[in-house]
């Protein structure tokens, strides 16, 4: 187990010293405009498995490989067509990541094992930059243990990863707060994998068509194929049992009204607490899906460290990056809702 270092993004010296241990084959957490990254060098066999160990990951869940300059891109994957440039001009530096053909370059470990690989440029600053130093492709996932919800704060990984990876690297909380948007250019017509902050209708605007993936609104069998992989799993589910309750305010207090008990909790919007009876904690306002993007993750680890048992949560609206929210808080409640 190594000991953990804790890294402050304002100072220019800590900066080097995450992008000289990436380079080295070593783990740093890092802050994304998303959430944060379990970095590693993506060339780097040996420290990629690494990442698998410290997460508790599924070996065939493939990585992202996060690049800080377009041209890095040439040498990672075997053919860029043209709607790969134009959604990088639209979005890129950006919440959104683009499967291609990846190259030989990139180690099987990295890709789970398929011919394909997931590549993101980050727009935050610091991810940009220790990219940039460590002078690799660095392979992240979202640097939360397997199964707990991602982390939007260096909090959330000292929480997870602390005796796990050699460095942690404090950047304040992240922007976005919920993951990029996967899509593959592999499929005859591109496909959404996963929704996140670039919506489906910014992604038609550039592609025209665009098909978006069962598995984004329902759940799919532990044993089928899937496109991406990552959806198979049960993800982002803090300890409670989790119900989506779709209905208005009214009717909604009115529910949870009749559901109280020991560690019950309501996740509600805010300025909604007065109104529901019993215990509540809120993620955003709801007319403003970006607000419950940034707040999803962070409530759902606070519902833990409250000892929630039973959540009803309130059902977002399914709108541009409603959508994602929508996504994760699905699987947080292990597709379980009901309507009103
Ligand atoms: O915002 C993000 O994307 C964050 C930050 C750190 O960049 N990263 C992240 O990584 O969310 P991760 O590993 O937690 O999620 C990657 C998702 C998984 O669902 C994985 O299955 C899918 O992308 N994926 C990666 N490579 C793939 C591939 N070649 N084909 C299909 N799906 C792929
Ligand atoms: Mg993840």
């Amino acid at each position: 187990m190594p000991e953990t270092v804790l890294l402050d993004a304002k100072k220019p010296q800590d900066l080097e010293r995450a992008a000289q241990w990436l380079r080295q084959g070593e783990l740093v957490a890092l802050p994304t405009e998303t959430v944060y990254g379990l970095g590693a060098n993506a060339l780097d066999e040996r420290a990629v498995r690494e990442i698998y160990v410290a997460k508790g990951r599924p070996q065939d869940n493939p990585l992202i490989v996060h690049i800080s300059r377009w041209e890095e891109l040439e040498d990672l994957v075997t053919q860029i067509p043209p709607q790969a440039k134009q959604l990088a001009d639209a979005y890129w530096p950006g919440p959104m990541t683009m499967i291609l053909p990846k190259s030989h370059r990139i180690p099987l470990a990295t890709s789970g094992g398929l011919p394909t690989v997931a590549i993101r440029m980050p727009s935050h600053p610091v991810a940009r930059e220790v990219i940039r130093r460590a002078g690799v492709p660095i392979a992240a996932p979202s640097a939360n243990l397997s199964g707990h919800p991602s982390p939007t704060t260096a909090q959330h990984c000292v929480h997870d990863l602390w005796g796990r990876v050699r460095a942690i690297l404090d950047g304040g909380p992240c922007q976005v707060g919920v993951e990029s948007t996967v899509l593959t250019l592999c499929t005859p017509v591109p496909r959404l994998l996963r929704p996140g902050a670039v919506t489906p209708e910014q992604l038609r605007a550039v592609l025209g068509e665009l098909e978006v993936d069962p598995a984004v609104l329902h759940r799919i069998a532990e044993d089928a194929v899937v496109s991406s992989p990552g959806m198979k799993y049960k993800h982002y589910a803090p300890k409670a049992h989790v119900t989506i309750v779709d209905g208005d305010l009214d009717a909604f207090a009115a529910y949870v009204g009749t559901h109280q008990g020991d560690g019950v909790w309501a996740l509600c919007f805010q300025g909604e607490e007065g109104r529901i009876p019993g215990r509540s904690l809120t993620y955003g306002r709801q007319e403003d899906p970006a607000s419950q993007a940034q707040a999803l993750f962070d409530a759902l680890r606070m519902l833990d460290e409250l000892g929630a048992q039973r959540v009803f949560a309130r059902c977002p609206n399914r709108e541009g990056v409603g959508l994602a929210v929508y996504n994760r808080l699905l699987r947080a409640a292990a597709f379980e809702e009901i309507a009103l």
